[in-house]
């Protein structure tokens, strides 16, 4: 009982045999070569990525390659050759266009060794002594790229079929003509009937129905029991290289499908030829990369260019108040004309919404090219960002840019207080109470500037158009501070008037030495203007100038001067404010410098805990206003003047 196991063994071990010698001796298949045992000789190699190359390119050389095992041909009782059938990939490139080497032979021989053959036009199967010589035993497919007369070859590009030498028995022209294409071709042999079939088509195509070549040869005449399968291939005096990518062979059965995917890939050849799709389709490709990489550089150059600052070592201490100018650019939505609030003297501001904050800004792009006095500029704007009162505009921030300073304002929602007086974009006319409120602001915000902050700020700038109005209608100060950009590095001899023409004191607009009097001249006007609804300087329906002081003080004696107030209120006001606004705005813009009160002064008038002051035009300086307006007349020297003198003697 126990030689049992053995026997076991023993019988598997049969098995195993006889499938392993099924499946090698019968058929194989290559789809590609590499790690595949071959018999190698001349220049045949096999490349790494699994190519069969048996010519490798140079002249005058031959190669070949055998499938390492012969097989058993003859079926023994008879000795007739069985069938057999046979299947390859190949692909023959030229160096030269259109210039091949010799072709490729599948061969069928009874001994692999082939070394007494010789190359070129002999295909490495025969020599030039032996062609057809029946001890040659061998039967080939010759695919022959090269027209031999000693061969009677047919063309330049045919297949054959060769006994035992060179002389096809049969031939015909191969039909394709594609360059570096791989072909197939497929070898069938049927034992019975001695019928040969040799087909032949592009490696991307079904084996066609028809053979390309078809003749009928007793084989068993050539070949004996044993019998060697490969190739032989051969060049001559043009360089060439010649391939096999796959190959399967089956005795007495079909050749496997060779699987076309696994094939290696062939190697580039020098200048080959491009293919007609590559010649239209490259150079569009390239023309496409290149407009798409040249376009995402433009792109990138642009909003490089466009959100482009200008940031200096000393800025790191403003950090926190520079704004970027990409987020002001959204914000705006690319400075879009219809967030434009309006145009002045430095620049162009606009609306927009800070992209993260959602806060609404009003954005003061004012060009600016001189470096000198920025550092200054800069670091004063960012302390009046600390200002902080109801009646002025909030500075958030500003940003810098090549010949650009930008400031960020809080947005104020009601506009200037010049489109209310003058009626510009039907805003409704302010009635009285809202005017002497607006007064009282900006009052109370200019004394916080002259003396209720750490420092003096002086406006400068004090005008309608640069008094804000937010949602309840408080008056707010805009642009304070700003003259001074101007001012700083400007040429004293050739004095850039910093200010607007009708609110420029008399001295300022002489000696450009601004103080918070020259402030308060400017709210003088701006108190006349808002009580009167008119400008500093007008002009008549003559063309004459018209100035707002003289208009008022025009039959001042007479008593009150109810037509001086705006006609627009139609007489609703209330006499004793008008009465006091006009006195106000009159001893604010008194030519005088030393008659002018300070801003706690008048807001004690306007808070009615002091009187103000009486006005006798008669008896004061202010007919010489119209005449200073125009001469050299310097007020410093009259302020000793004893015609004066009697003004401030109170009421
Ligand atoms: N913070 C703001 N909120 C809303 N609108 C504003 C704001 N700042 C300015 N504006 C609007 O923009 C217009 C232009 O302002 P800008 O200050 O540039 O010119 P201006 O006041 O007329 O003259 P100046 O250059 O002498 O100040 C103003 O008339 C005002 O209507
Ligand atoms: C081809 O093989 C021969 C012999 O091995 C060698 O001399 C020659 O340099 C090879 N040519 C190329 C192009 O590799
Ligand atoms: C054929 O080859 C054999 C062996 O090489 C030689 O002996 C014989 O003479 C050859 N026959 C002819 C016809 O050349
Ligand atoms: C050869 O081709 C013909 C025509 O297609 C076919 O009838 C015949 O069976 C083929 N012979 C072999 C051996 O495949
Ligand atoms: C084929 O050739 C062999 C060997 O010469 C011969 O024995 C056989 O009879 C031949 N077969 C036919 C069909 O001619
Ligand atoms: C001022 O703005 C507020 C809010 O936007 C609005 O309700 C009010 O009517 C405006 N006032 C004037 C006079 O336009
Ligand atoms: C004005 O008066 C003061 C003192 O009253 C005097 O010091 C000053 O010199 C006078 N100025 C002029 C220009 O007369
Ligand atoms: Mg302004």
């Amino acid at each position: 009982m126990n030689h049992l196991p053995f026997l076991r063994h023993l019988i598997l071990f049969i098995a195993l045999n006889l499938s392993a010698f099924a499946t090698s001796q019968d058929q194989f298949v290559y789809s590609g070569f590499a790690g595949v045992n071959l018999i190698l000789d001349g220049v045949a190699t096999v490349t790494p990525n699994g190519l069969l190359e048996l010519t490798n390119g140079t002249v005058r050389l031959k190669g070949h390659a055998f499938h390492p095992t012969p097989f058993q041909f003859s079926k023994t009782p008879t000795g007739a050759v069985q069938s057999f059938s046979a299947s390859y990939v190949f692909a023959i490139h030229c160096v030269q266009p259109h210039i091949y080497g010799h072709g490729i032979a599948f061969l069928l021989a009874a001994s692999s060794d082939f070394s007494d053959t010789m190359p070129t036009q002999y295909m490495g199967l025969i020599n030039n002594h032996n062609n057809g010589n029946a001890t040659n035993h061998f039967f080939a497919v010759e695919l022959d790229t090269n027209q031999n007369v000693e061969f009677n070859d047919i063309d330049n590009n045919h297949v054959g079929i060769d006994i035992n030498g060179l002389t096809s028995m049969s031939s015909s022209s191969a039909g394709y003509f594609e360059d570096d294409n791989e072909m197939q071709a497929w070898v069938e042999y049927d034992g019975d009937s001695k019928q040969i079939n040799v087909t032949l088509a592009p490696i991307n195509m079904a084996k066609p129905i028809k053979p390309l070549l078809t003749t009928t040869y007793n084989l068993s005449r050539v070949l004996t029991d044993m019998v060697y399968v490969g190739f032989s291939s051969s060049t001559g005096s043009f360089m060439a290289r010649q391939y096999v990518l796959g190959w399967s062979f089956g005795v007495n059965k079909p050749a496997p499908a060779i699987d076309i995917t696994k094939l290696a890939k062939l190697p580039r050849e020098g200048p080959k030829p491009r293919s007609k799709i590559l010649e239209i389709v490259m150079p569009i490709l390239t023309a496409a990369f290149v407009i798409v990489v040249g376009t995402i550089f433009i792109l990138l150059v642009r909003r490089r260019l466009r959100y482009a600052e200008l940031r200096e070592n000393w800025e790191v201490e403003f950090g926190p108040h520079r704004f970027s100018f990409k987020d002001l650019f959204r914000a705006t939505e690319r400075f879009k004309n219809k967030n434009l609030l309006g145009v002045g003297g430095f620049g162009r501001v606009y609306k927009g919404v800070l992209p993260l904050s959602k806060l609404k800004i009003a954005v003061k792009r004012i060009s600016h090219d001189s470096k000198q006095g920025m550092k200054e500029f800069v670091a004063e704007i960012v302390s009046i960002g600390h200002l902080q009162h109801r009646n002025l505009v909030k500075l958030h921030g500003y940003c810098r840019r090549k010949g650009e300073l930008i400031l960020v304002y809080e947005y104020m929602s009601n506009g200037s207080l010049d489109k209310y007086l003058y009626d510009q974009e039907n805003k409704p006319t302010l009635t009285w109470a809202q005017r002497f409120r607006i007064i009282k602001g900006i009052a109370s915000g200019l004394l916080y500037l002259h003396e209720e902050w750490e420092k003096v700020v002086l406006h400068r700038d004090i005008k309608p158009s640069n008094v804000l109005l937010d949602d309840e209608l408080n008056a707010r100060l805009g642009d304070f501070g700003l003259a001074r950009l101007y001012d700083h590095g400007s040429d004293p001899q050739t004095t850039h008037v910093v200010g607007t023409i009708g609110y420029l004191a008399p001295k300022l607009a002489r000696t450009n030495k601004a103080s918070p009097l020259t402030d308060v001249y400017a709210f003088g006007m701006l108190v006349l203007e808002v009580t009167c609804g008119r400008k500093p300087i007008d002009r008549t329906a003559q063309g004459n100038q018209i100035m707002l002081v003289d208009w008022v003080l025009d039959r001042w004696h007479e008593g009150f001067p109810i037509d001086k107030v705006d006609t627009k209120l139609q007489g609703g006001y209330n006499v004793d404010e008008a009465c006091l606004t006009l006195k106000l705005g009159l001893l604010c813009s008194h030519p005088f410098i030393n008659l002018r009160p300070n801003m706690r002064q008048v807001m004690q008038y306007l808070n009615g805990d002091i009187p103000p002051p009486e006005i006798n035009p008669t008896h004061t300086g202010f007919n010489l206003l119209s005449l200073m307006q125009n001469k050299d007349f310097d007020p410093e020297s009259m302020t000793n003047s004893s015609t004066i003198s009697d003004l401030s003697g109170g009421r």
